[in-house]
């Protein structure tokens, strides 16, 4: 079994930095790529962190994260995680945990971001502490 943990992340996180600072930071995802590679090499694990804006990219990656035998998937939806059947479907479809992440608590949010395709399917939900969300999800797929 491969020590891989996938990091995928969805539409306008590539803007993380400039986007809605106050609700989530001025951290870029380049820096929470850093922190996190940092910490997967104390716990010794590799990460493998992308983004698209594009609902299929996701899709094929956790397909992909099953094929080459990742540890876990953490996987920030962006949008998609409030609408897409899709991602629920690929997150049902592949044996390998994945770990619904999130930087601000949608649930405090819109009611439209109430409503979690991706967490409906997830092993576990990590949201409201900023980069910190990523770096508790880590810690949590490390013990999978
Ligand atoms: C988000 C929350 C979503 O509701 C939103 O659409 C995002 C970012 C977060 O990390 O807080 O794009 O996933």
């Amino acid at each position: 079994m491969s020590e891989t943990v996938y990091v995928l992340n969805g539409p306008n996180l590539n803007l993380l930095g400039t986007r809605e600072p106050e609700i989530y930071g001025s951290a870029t995802l380049d820096d929470i790529a850093g922190m996190l590679e940092d910490r997967a090499r104390e716990l010794g694990l590799e990460i493998d962190l992308r983004q698209s804006n594009h609902e299929g990219h996701l899709v094929d990656w956790l397909h992909e994260a099953q094929a080459v035998g990742a540890k876990g998937v953490l996987l920030n939806a962006g949008a998609f995680t409030h609408t897409s059947v899709a991602l629920h479907d690929a997150i049902k479809a592949i044996r390998t945990p994945v770990i619904e992440v999130h930087l601000s608590n949608p649930h405090t949010r819109e009611a439209f971001r109430h409503k979690s395709y991706v967490g409906m399917a997830a092993k576990a939900t990590i949201a409201g502490f900023g980069p910190l969300s990523y770096l508790l999800a880590l810690e949590g797929a490390s013990r999978l």
